[in-house]
């Protein structure tokens, strides 16, 4: 990490410790939206039938929304002096979100989104904890971004509802 310049917060040069702790946070952070949107993209394309045509639109604005986090992300990472990693360092993690066996399983889709969303609704309020007091605008961001993946949880909760075997 290149030297600080500020005496004050979490860019203080005593907050090192701290500030690469967060670093590597949002770092994980980073790659859960990047493949997010990997997923995301391809359950955006591949469904088939009347009954996906919902879920496919909403998930192709997820997109966009997914990709505003991944760079919101990165850029904090590079104001708490980090650097943004290089996609040789990215590791699947998302085996849920894998194309189902018949293109017309929209529920596996809908399933897969709704475990996408609750580790990041997981993993944000982690974020939010430890950057509580100590990083109030890493704080004040994962803060926001933690309501729009609440909004998309809710909103496949509700997609799941109309197949009375799910819920
Ligand atoms: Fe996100």
């Amino acid at each position: 990490m290149s030297a600080v310049q500020s005496s004050t917060g979490i860019l203080a040069e005593d907050a090192r410790q701290e500030r690469e702790q967060i670093v590597g946070m949002l770092t994980k952070a980073y790659w859960m939206e990047i493949e997010t949107v990997m997923s995301y993209l391809a359950n955006s394309v591949n469904p088939d039938g009347v009954r996906a045509q919902e879920v496919v639109a909403s998930l192709r604005e997820d997109i966009q929304e997914e990709l505003g986090h991944a760079t919101q992300f990165a850029n904090r990472i590079k104001e708490l002096y980090g650097i943004v990693p290089g996609s040789m360092n990215f590791q699947a993690e998302q085996s849920y979100l894998q194309p189902p066996a018949r293109q017309t399983d929209i529920v596996h889709v809908i399933k897969g989104v709704i475990e996408a969303e609750s580790g990041a609704i997981d993993y944000y309020n982690e974020i939010i904890q430890a950057t509580e007091g100590s990083d109030p605008v890493t704080n004040d961001m994962v803060i926001s971004i933690l309501h729009d993946e609440e909004g998309h949880r809710r909103l496949f909760e509700g997609f799941l509802r109309e197949y009375p075997e799910q819920s």
